[in-house]
């Protein structure tokens, strides 16, 4: 049987990945779309062939219509938490895009409602469905490179330099929650989760550097309130220690994302710029004394993310669950590290995940 999506909020990423995934997913149609712009409807409305009354402007209007039994949730990050709670008190699975809120205290209540409810919530991490991060996953679950010690990760990009961006909601704090930290670092705050390397405490810097842009309906200038960059140096509950570096104002050529993991046999480095695969020095002394070698993902593990991030979605919802599925429980432990990082920041102090959660009613 045909699972019957509705998507709420049709901007970039529903209009381009998510899009591409449902493509290639079994078992799924989408029946319905939610925007506040009309032109977004416009352009679902010929994506997926829909009637004029499988368009809503209200998010709300969408859900009680019945003609959905899943919601796929892509809006800015302020009005995910609001949306998921009506879709599950309608009896819905939702998927919800990165980070599922704007804080920990909002996404508790979207985990409490949906254990309530017995539904499946599932988060946008994408970074889990990528072939070349799974074959890394793979790697570290083999034992390859022993115990782990360091996590160096980076993802930077230089969105933030573009010129003329105007002040869309990404920049602003009442709609995005943080700027780089949610929308870059939660996929790496999830990967370390997913790598069995949890966060349990951290000192952090954030700031931003662009400070005013113009306003998107109007010529006037006015604050960003949004990170540009933020620093985080963890402990993490192996024992281990990460190092993340991210930033939307580092001069790149688009977008550079490195994942290095240290331990007592040796290193595994991705980096999106130096193609497919991973580079690997592990092993004996003399695997070592080769020096690092380039190994291309294998076959088995796809040629794209889109293959995989949509049907996870589907298959969570009809009740399968497996090593790749991101849940509401790794959406909150994502956001408790972003309140985290916020509180390190402003307060210039050490702060534990568990002080983050023992605040949450
Ligand atoms: N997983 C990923 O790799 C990834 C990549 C990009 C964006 N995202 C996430 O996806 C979400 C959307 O980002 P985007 O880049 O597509 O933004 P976008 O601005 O391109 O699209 C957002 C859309 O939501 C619509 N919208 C705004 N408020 C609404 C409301 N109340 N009800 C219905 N529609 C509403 C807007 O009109 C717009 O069409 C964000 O949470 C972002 O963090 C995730």
């Amino acid at each position: 049987m045909k699972r019957k999506v509705g998507i709420i909020g049709y901007g970039w990423v529903a209009g381009a990945n998510h899009k591409n995934s449902y493509a290639q997913a079994k078992d799924v149609e989408i029946v319905a779309v939610c925007d506040v712009n009309k032109a977004a409807l416009e352009r679902a409305k010929r994506d997926y062939n829909l009637p004029d009354e499988a368009l809503f402007d209200d998010y709300k209007k969408l859900i009680d219509s019945g003609l959905c039994d899943m919601v796929d949730i892509c809006t800015p990050n302020s009005f995910h938490c609001e949306q998921a709670k009506y879709a599950l008190n309608a009896g819905l699975p939702v998927s919800i895009e990165k980070p599922v809120g704007v804080n920990s205290q909002e996404v508790e209540e979207v985990r409490a409602l949906a254990e309530e409810k017995g539904l499946p919530v599932f988060i946008c991490f994408t970074w889990r469905h990528m072939p070349t991060t799974r074959f890394l996953k793979d790697v570290i679950d083999s034992g390859a490179v022993g115990k782990v010690y360091h996590c160096y990760i980076k993802c930077i990009k230089e969105s933030g330099l573009w010129e003329g961006r105007r002040l869309e909601w990404r920049f602003r704090k009442e709609l995005g929650g943080t700027g780089v930290l949610c929308d870059l670092g939660s996929h790496m705050i999830d990967f370390l989760n997913w790598m069995n390397e949890d966060i349990v405490g951290l000192t952090a810097n954030m700031g931003i550097f662009i400070k005013e842009r113009q306003k998107v309906d109007s010529d006037e200038w006015a604050p960003v309130t949004t990170d540009d960059y933020a620093n985080i140096l963890a402990d993490l509950k192996s024992g281990a220690t990460a190092n993340i570096e991210l930033s939307r104002c580092a001069k790149t050529e688009e977008q550079l994302v490195e994942f290095i993991i240290y331990g007592e046999k040796g290193y595994i480095r991705f980096c999106n710029y130096v193609g497919e695969g991973l580079e690997i020095c592990y092993g004996s002394k003399e695997e070592i004394a080769k020096g690092k070698q380039r190994v291309a993902t294998p076959e088995k593990y796809g040629a794209t993310w889109s293959l995989y991030q949509s049907q996870s979605f589907i298959d969570y919802a009809n009740g399968k669950k497996d090593n790749f599925t991101s849940t509401i429980d790794d959406g909150l432990r994502a956001q408790m590290v972003i309140d985290a990082v916020i509180k390190s920041s402003e307060e210039k102090r050490y702060v534990t995940i568990d002080e983050i959660q023992k605040g949450l009613k």
